[in-house]
């Protein structure tokens, strides 16, 4: 059923998702021209808002989260904007709000896409209202912000409920990782090149990392974060995302099938790992930037065992990836905000420079993500000169910075894309209940080790790059962390 949606609700709209995110990426597709000319956006939250006093709220956020150059819009996209109070878990307000979102009454053809940014406790009485208000039925489709549930059983819950009233191909689970640049460029280096196939395996590949380090702590996300820990809140999802994008074998195309069906392979191959494969971690005070920061205890008033940090080596048992190590690592507080994939080659087998004294390292090719998006090619080279006292190699870079490569091009927001394609309906980008099952799975395997383990946090000094059993993790395989 392909259909552009002219309504799109948002639940949740006065958050802090909204604020950051959701009302910034509306607003610049709105400025470039590439919103639905007639979509109306219905938003909707508990506090007591009318369309006027909403749009000043809007506006405030628009000017604190969305640069100058990218708002000269801003006064028709608020008048876009409409405002419906709403208790999610109230059935009444639900009529007002199908009222509000013009549906129905006139048959008019034309779509509507929901976009639910709540607590996920609120998503089965939500799911319940809409669909008591007749808006599940015909042209809708519905986008779940994470987190879609705390482990598999409550997961399949959520999944239970929405799935009583929308079909799978309406469902847009939404990890807004899929919706950076670099992350579909990895598809792009992977799959537009015939470059890296050949060696993208366990013979030529010796191991792989992905850092999410991140510089921010708890923020002002008290209950939800304590709840969550690092494990649930960036491995469960956006972490194994960039694995299994990593890790899948070419999918037939382009499409949601076709790149959904290879990611859940991965996911479902991916070994059970034990307590000792896992370092746990949470922050103490310390200092960023030569400025003083509270320890995470501080910050939430209280003792927890909540990790803010994590640490794992994980391992994918298929053909492919046999034996090859992916050494992954999140965590808040860490020295520097940077995400990115290092995928460590073998050495070559021999060297013929070896005996002119010439040592060789393997090649490296590391994908920033973010800060900078870049892709750096870690190759062998000669030192220039004549050599009388033997070779002399060097490892040099080839360096790609997607900012200069495509200087002239608009950076965009991920929600900006992600909204988009809920809009127009392209799931491709947004994740399948298969792979949230099999994610979920995993993590479940690693929580259970980690409780017959009675494993709890190391401490480590915010600043730092986590507890040092993080370090002794990758080095007793010899391997040492990415952080120049
Ligand atoms: C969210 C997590 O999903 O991702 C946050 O809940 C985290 O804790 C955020 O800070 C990181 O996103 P980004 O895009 O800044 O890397």
């Amino acid at each position: 059923m392909s259909f552009t949606a002219d309504r799109l609700i948002l639940f949740g709209a006065t958050g802090d998702l909204a604020q950051r995110m959701l009302l910034p990426s509306l607003c610049a597709l709105h400025g470039d021209g590439l919103l639905p000319a007639d979509l109306r956006i219905v938003c909707t939250a508990r506090s007591d808002h009318d369309d006027e006093s909403y749009r000043v709220f809007a506006r405030a956020a628009l000017e604190t989260h969305l640069p100058a150059d990218r708002r000269p819009a801003m006064e028709d996209f608020l008048a876009r904007l409409f405002y419906q109070q709403l208790d999610a878990t109230r059935r009444e307000g639900y009529r007002e709000l199908a009222a509000r979102t013009e549906r129905g009454a006139d048959g008019k053809a034309g779509g509507l896409a929901i976009f639910l940014s709540t607590a996920p406790s609120l998503f089965e009485p939500t799911i319940a209202g809409l669909a008591n208000a007749g808006l599940t039925q015909g042209n809708v489709r519905i986008g779940l912000e994470k987190p879609l549930g705390t482990d598999l059983a409550s997961s399949r819950e959520i999944n239970d409920a929405v799935a009583a009233a929308f079909p799978e191909s309406r469902i847009f689970r939404i990890d807004h990782y899929l919706g950076k640049e670099t992350v579909q460029n990895l598809l792009a280096l992977r799959f537009a090149n015939i470059l890296f196939e050949p060696v993208w395996n366990a013979n030529y590949i010796e191991h792989v990392q992905i850092t999410v380090a991140e510089t921010v702590g708890l923020e002002s996300r008290v209950a939800y974060y304590d709840d969550s820990g690092a494990l649930r809140d960036m491995v469960q999802n956006h972490m194994l995302q960039l694995l299994a994008l990593v890790c899948m074998e070419p999918p037939t195309s382009f499409d949601a099938t076709a790149v959904r069906d290879e990611k859940v392979k991965v996911l479902r191959a991916l070994r059970k790992v034990d307590a000792s494969e896992t370092v746990i971690g949470q922050y103490r005070a310390g200092a960023l930037d030569g400025s003083a920061v509270p320890g995470y205890d501080q910050e939430l008033g209280k003792e927890s065992d909540t990790e803010t940090f994590v640490a794992i080596k994980a391992l994918v048992d298929n053909w492919r990836w046999k034996g090859v190590p992916f050494y992954l690592r999140t965590g808040k507080r860490l020295p520097e905000r940077v995400t990115e994939i290092v995928v460590q080659f073998r050495d070559v087998p021999f060297s013929i420079f070896g005996a002119r004294g010439a040592t060789t390292e393997p090649n490296r090719l590391v994908i920033g993500i973010q800060p900078e998006e870049n892709i750096e090619l870690a190759l062998m080279a000669k030192v220039p000169g004549l050599d009388r006292e033997g070779i002399r190699l060097r490892r040099v870079a080839l360096d790609i910075a997607m900012r200069d490569a495509f200087s002239g091009h608009q950076r965009r927001i991920a929600y900006e894309r992600l909204l988009l394609d809920l809009l127009e309906g392209d799931q491709t980008l947004f994740v399948r209940r298969d792979e949230v099952e099999a994610q979920w799975e995993w993590i479940d395997g690693i929580r259970a080790a980690w409780a017959d383990a009675s494993r709890a946090p190391r401490p480590y000094p915010a600043g730092t790059w986590g507890p040092s059993a993080a370090i002794a993790l990758a080095e007793r395989d010899g391997v040492s962390w990415h952080d120049d």
